[in-house]
């Protein structure tokens, strides 16, 4: 398993070239399965979750292949063969479940294995299930696998959602796109990434308004057509590498960045005082005075997202005084606060509300990686911290950021990959 060595203590000063979010094009790629065409998508991510998801949808019958020997370009297509998700895959990756509406929506039924939990949390996916119902779908679980069926096919109709989930808007969003008539998502996730599969969708053939906003009007169409689409860019990658500007009193330009989808994030950071700008197709992170503690509570798009809390929590703990933060969204995304504590932070945690009191430096220590992004935690802590960091199981770290050590390598950053 591979590990990362850090020297921390070096500002970082350069630019860091943002790729194509890996929360869009997970999704970008199942939207494969509801054509026979082919579907081109650009901006693709070398990341892990994105080979998992490919090997997924060839299981399925269908081909994935780059583009011209070029891997940022994969085209989806071809006839379904299989409408099985098997465990193996699924209990790798949650975001398996995402087959689901789109077999059912062309093939009639599905056989999807439940994820099953996860570290961060339990995950259920009722949400999906009781939208999918409401389309129509018969639904049952049997030896840890959801049967889907739809011998009618799907029927659009108003679908309630009692959380904003991201996963279950995306579902709902696929299947009603081949369902009959209308079907209308409220309470619907706006995250960034539902306009930008909507987009895709639309371009396919589908009829889609409302996309980003709470409440998504989808018109079922007989079928959709390929198309090509560049995946947006990863506002959680920009988030993260600004964090890494900001906890080593560097200034990096990250190239791709979009201030506009990072709002709340970018309101944190100018409270804990560190300067965020948008220049052309960048956006500029510099820290030039003290870090300020403040108080963060994640919430669903648009509030502060769960996926920048664990980067935020290694930044504040070298803030002056104290900050809160209040995770709402996930029951046990703290996982980093123990190795985040190994290396000096002063942190604790009350249920979902971590209180961390700001200390003048930490220590380079042995720390191990968890979940994606308290990988990332660990690794800022690392750049910031006095002495040798060694991080092990980079392997959560490599299923959704893409050449960590050399973005930051070339920035200043002292650090390495060893394999062993
Ligand atoms: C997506 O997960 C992202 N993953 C997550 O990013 C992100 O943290 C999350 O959205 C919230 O923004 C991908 O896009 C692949 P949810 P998802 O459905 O769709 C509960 C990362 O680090 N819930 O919005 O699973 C659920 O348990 C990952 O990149 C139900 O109870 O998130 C959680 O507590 C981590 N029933 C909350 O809702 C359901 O049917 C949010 O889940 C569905 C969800």
């Amino acid at each position: 398993m591979d590990r990362f060595i850090i020297r921390g203590g070096r500002p970082l000063h350069g630019e860091i070239t943002i790729g194509g979010a890996k929360n869009a094009g997970l999704k970008l790629l199942v939207a494969g399965l509801l054509t026979s065409e082919r579907l081109v998508l650009t901006n693709v991510p070398h990341i892990a979750d994105i080979a998992t998801m490919c090997a997924l949808l060839t299981q399925h019958g269908l081909t994935v292949e780059a583009v011209n020997g070029d891997k940022t370009t994969l085209s989806v297509g071809g006839e379904i063969t299989s409408t099985e998700a098997p465990y193996d895959i699924v209990s790798k990756m949650r975001a398996s479940i995402l087959v689901l509406g789109p077999l059912l929506a062309r093939c009639r039924e599905a056989r999807v294995s439940l994820p099953g939990g996860c570290a961060i949390g339990t995950r259920p996916v009722d949400m999906h299930l009781k939208g999918l119902e409401t389309l129509g779908a018969v639904i049952t679980l049997e030896n840890g696998y959801i049967h889907a069926r739809a011998p009618e096919g799907l029927k659009g109709d108003r679908i309630v959602l009692p959380f904003a989930s991201v996963g279950a808007t995306e579902n709902l969003m696929m299947a009603a796109t081949l369902a009959k008539g209308r079907t209308e998502i409220v309470n619907a996730a706006r995250e960034p990434e539902m306009a930008d599969l909507a987009s895709c969708l639309n371009a396919m053939g589908a009829k889609i308004t409302g996309a980003g906003t709470g409440h998504i009007i989808i018109d079922g169409v007989e079928a959709l057509h390929g198309t090509t689409h560049r995946i947006m860019s990863d506002r959680i990658e920009c988030g993260t590498y600004a964090c890494a500007a900001a906890i080593t009193g560097g200034d990096l330009r990250l190239i791709g960045g979009q201030v506009e989808h990072l709002g709340a994030v970018v309101r944190a950071f100018e409270e804990a005082g560190v300067e965020v700008t948008q220049e052309g197709n960048a956006m500029r992170v510099r820290r030039t005075g003290a870090l300020r503690g403040i108080d963060i509570m994640t919430e669903p798009y648009p509030g502060f997202p769960t996926d920048m809390q664990a980067q935020f929590m290694a930044l504040l703990s070298v803030a002056e005084g104290a900050s809160m933060i209040t995770e709402t969204i996930f029951e046990n995304r703290f996982m980093h606060v123990p190795e985040l504590n190994r290396m000096g932070a002063r942190i604790n945690v009350h249920g979902s509300s971590a209180i961390i009191r700001g200390v003048h430096s930490l220590s380079g220590a042995p720390v191990m990686a968890t979940d994606l992004r308290a990988s990332f935690s660990l690794i800022l802590a690392g750049l910031a911290a006095h002495g040798e960091t060694i991080l092990s199981r980079v392997y959560h770290l490599d299923r959704g950021y893409e050449a960590v050590e050399r973005k930051l390598a070339a920035c200043g950053a002292q650090i390495e990959r060893v394999s062993n």
